[in-house]
């Protein structure tokens, strides 16, 4: 079979790892891709929200399975775009369809879904340019912290949370009122504050069935301890060692069961990952969000211990058969540590040659904001590379990671030295 994964970060060189393994791909192709995906697949400069050129590739090519690595082309339709095509209707597009994909693309109508299908998740209510007072009266009713989401896509920055009541009242006008983040933040949802740990739960469904992938934990701040600002992810642990079999049976009957009948009742097509940002509340799981995709970091941790071969998976998922599919999952840990560029978050210089890569032999290096350049390996993005390692515990994969880390360099490279601090 002939395969296309769309994205470039470390998520998708871990999809193009893991699918060049399987005996049912003959040729793999990513869109746009990296350095990483260059070493297992053909790189395609094509824009994942590109659909027209998409099209011709997958036509040309004679592309039979579409993997879709970002959130960004499943909001706006790349299934359906498919399925609507009389010559492309056939492919397999791994990747909800827009009506579900809206669970990630709206804040709001995934609270909605939530309170619909009796989900446990923070209480909330939303506003818009409209309602601005009506919020200033829900903040003054809420105990700090203020928690302030953007309802649209907003490259994952579109989360406010803020110790104060009047910064609360002043942000929730700059979203709603001076756009602070484009229409994304024209209707701002105003949710309870849960305390407690984070971690993220995947499953792959076929729109009626389900299995659920291992636990991970991200690393969402630049900073160690958890402090600084938010980042795309700087490391991640699987499995969660404070997920119990206790904890995991509470998610799978209260958060995945009713979330899965959810789809199936609302009529929302899903063929893909759900992956369920959830946070632990006492001994009790509340989600936080859903997203459509798998996340990054994560899946630097998840695909790894993965046994199956994944492309059996897909085609099960594509035909409606994940039923009679067994799960089967390395009993080892994995972890990943994030190398970034100098600055990122914010500003910072691209075009860094990375040296050492040659010398991993206990790691792999799945490559992010890096690209081929004259035949060398330099730095393109904010998050460059996630080194992942196996062990018998996390804290021996942990180790593995910083060993291998060692010896790369970069020009400013950074990543934090405490992933897996709090466990
Ligand atoms: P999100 O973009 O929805 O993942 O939110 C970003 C981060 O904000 C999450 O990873 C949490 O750390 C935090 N967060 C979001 N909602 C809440 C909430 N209701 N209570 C506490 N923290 C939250
Ligand atoms: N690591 C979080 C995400 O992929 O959204």
């Amino acid at each position: 079979m002939t395969i296309l994964i769309l994205g470039s970060g470390g998520r998708e060189h871990t999809f193009a790892w893991k699918i060049a393994q399987s005996p049912l791909c003959e040729k793999l192709f990513v869109a746009p891709g990296n350095s990483g995906t260059a070493q297992v697949a053909t790189n395609v400069d094509i824009n994942v929200t590109d659909f027209e050129a998409i099209k011709v590739l997958v036509l040309k090519e004679n592309i039979e399975m579409v993997v879709v690595g970002p959130e960004d082309p499943l909001v706006k339709g790349i299934h359906d775009f498919f399925l609507n095509d009389e010559t492309l209707k056939h492919v397999a597009v791994i990747g909800p369809q827009k009506a579900a994909a809206t669970l990630e693309g709206s804040k709001e109508y995934a609270k909605e879904f939530m309170f619909r299908h009796k989900v446990p998740t923070a209480a909330y209510q939303s506003f818009d340019a409209s309602s601005v007072e009506k919020g200033f009266a829900f903040l003054e009713q809420l105990q700090p912290p203020y928690v302030l989401k953007a309802d649209g896509l907003a490259a994952g920055k579109g989360v406010l949370i803020l110790e104060d009541l009047d910064t609360a009242k002043t942000e929730l006008k700059n979203m709603l009122i001076n756009a602070k983040f484009g229409t994304a933040s024209s209707t701002v949802v105003i949710e309870e504050f849960l305390d407690g740990i984070e971690l993220s739960c995947f499953v792959l469904t076929d729109g009626k069935h389900y299995k659920i992938l291992p636990t991970a934990k991200d690393y969402k701040r630049i900073g160690e301890g958890d402090t600084g600002l938010n980042t795309g992810g700087m490391g991640a642990v699987s499995p969660v060692p404070f997920a119990t079999k206790d904890f995991l049976e509470k998610i799978e009957e209260r958060i995945v069961k009713p979330t899965i009948n959810g789809l199936v009742e609302d009529g929302l097509p899903y063929k893909g990952f759900v992956f369920i940002g959830l946070i632990k509340v006492g001994e009790d799981p509340k989600v936080i969000e859903y997203n459509v995709r798998m996340g990054d970091p994560e899946t630097e941790v998840v695909l790894p211990r993965l046994k199956n071969d994944l492309v059996e998976i897909f085609s099960a998922i594509a035909e409606g058969r994940l039923n009679e599919i067994d799960i089967e999952i390395d009993e080892r840990a994995a972890t990943t540590v994030m190398l970034v560029s100098g600055g990122y978050p914010e500003a910072y210089e691209k075009g860094m040659e990375i040296t050492g890569l040659e010398y991993i032999d206990d790691s792999i290096p799945f490559h992010a904001g890096a690209k081929l350049e004259n035949g060398k390996i330099v730095t393109s993005g904010g998050r460059v590379m996630a080194i992942t390692s196996y062990g018998n515990t996390y804290q021996e994969a942990i180790k593995k990671s910083y060993q291998s880390i060692d010896k790369l360099n970069f020009d400013k490279m950074y990543y934090r030295k405490d992933i897996g601090f709090d466990l």
